[in-house]
């Protein structure tokens, strides 16, 4: 349903209901339910086939809406008041009301301040905070519009929100700030490292895989034996059916039929009959590049295909670095072997 003061109102009622809806943030369409309802969210674990284990972010028009939810600390206040609404999730200690299942039976609750209006009239309708993952099946790329829930989700949602394509494409930034180790980042995002440091006062760095977490930060070994941080940072997670291998400079000869995801319009390499030719933005725009990441994927998935190249996003640091993390999931950390030569 379009986007309108109709659809603000269907969906509120729903929401109001113990029903789950389907809406726009700016970073990619949400899976919407009663944050405060156990029996809303479980709704949201099954449409999407989420593991129970993977705890939901919710969403709230503002810090004081925050505060029913979560302890806030000095810290996350500043935080709050410069980056929301926008694309900052915080993680911190949980109150009693949010139930087990949001959380996943963790202490601390996630939660972020959406910008896209209609997200916000929606909550602001409601009255309640919304839990929402991102509205994909399980394990898929992230939708970054309204057809992409539809396609997927549309036979298990009982109203997708239109609210056009999101304006950043790449889910929020999760930085942990429930103490008592150093703001940590989980999950890297459209705000960035460098963004953040000057609230943090230091340039915060992203927690190892899996690593638990000790009072000075993430302490090793990462791996099974210790409690997942991010629960939901799977390997393979934001991934395209098609096999895909990562390349820098030039993907390699294949003779399968395959697609080339350039990060940058090529200047010279061609399409041939085996290969198809993409880029993800015309002179290198990394803003651009990360709005039309996920649906690039899609189309490429839909190809039928053998394999997928993708080019990685030059840099270390901003948001190539979140842009390269997302292309790393989308291969399954494969990179491809025997790069072609550069020109
Ligand atoms: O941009 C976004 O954040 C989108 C839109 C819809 O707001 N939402 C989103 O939700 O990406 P989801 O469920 O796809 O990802 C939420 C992530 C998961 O990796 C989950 O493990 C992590 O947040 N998370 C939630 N609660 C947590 C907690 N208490 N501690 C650590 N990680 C948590
Ligand atoms: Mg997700």
């Amino acid at each position: 349903m379009a986007g309108s003061p109709e659809a603000v109102a269907q969906a509120a009622r729903l929401l109001l209901d113990g029903q789950i809806v389907a809406l726009p943030t700016e970073t990619v369409y949400g899976l919407a339910a009663n944050a405060l309802s156990s029996r809303a969210c479980t709704a949201i674990f099954k449409a999407k086939g989420r593991p129970l284990e993977d705890p939901l972010i919710c969403h709230v028009l503002d810090a004081n809406a925050a505060e029913q939810l979560a302890v806030l600390t000095p810290l996350a206040r500043a935080l709050m008041e410069r980056f929301w609404p926008g694309p900052l999730t915080l993680i911190m200690p949980k109150r009693a009301c949010v139930p087990k299942i949001v959380t996943a039976g963790l202490p601390t609750v996630a939660v972020r301040s959406p910008a896209h209006p209609l997200m916000r009239s929606v909550l602001a309708a409601c009255g309640l905070p919304l839990a929402a993952p991102s509205a994909n099946p399980f394990g898929y790329i992230s939708p970054t519009c309204a057809q992409h829930v539809w396609e997927q989700l549309g036979d298990r949602v009982p109203l997708i929100v239109d609210g056009g394509p999101c304006a950043l494409g790449l889910e929020s930034t999760i930085l942990d700030i429930s103490g008592p180790h150093p703001a940590v980042i989980l999950r890297l995002g459209p705000l960035t490292a460098e963004q953040l440091e000057p609230v943090l006062g230091f340039l915060p760095q992203v927690a190892p895989k899996n690593a638990p977490m000790g009072p000075a930060g993430p302490v090793g070994p990462a791996g099974p034996a210790g409690p997942l941080i991010a629960p939901g940072l799977l390997e393979r997670h934001y991934s395209p059916k098609c096999p895909a291998s990562l390349f820098s400079q030039m993907p390699p000869v294949d003779t399968r039929p395959h697609a080339c995801l350039f990060f940058k319009k090529p200047a010279k390499y061609l399409p041939s009959a085996n290969c198809r030719v993409f880029w993800l933005s015309e002179d290198g725009d990394v803003h651009v590049a990360a709005q039309r990441l996920y649906a690039q994927l899609r189309i490429l998935d839909t190809l039928g295909l053998q394999h997928l190249y993708l080019q990685q996003a030059p840099g270390a640091d901003g948001l190539s670095s979140a842009i390269n993390e997302r292309l790393g999931r989308a291969c399954s950390g494969n990179i491809a072997e025997n790069e072609g030569p550069s020109d």
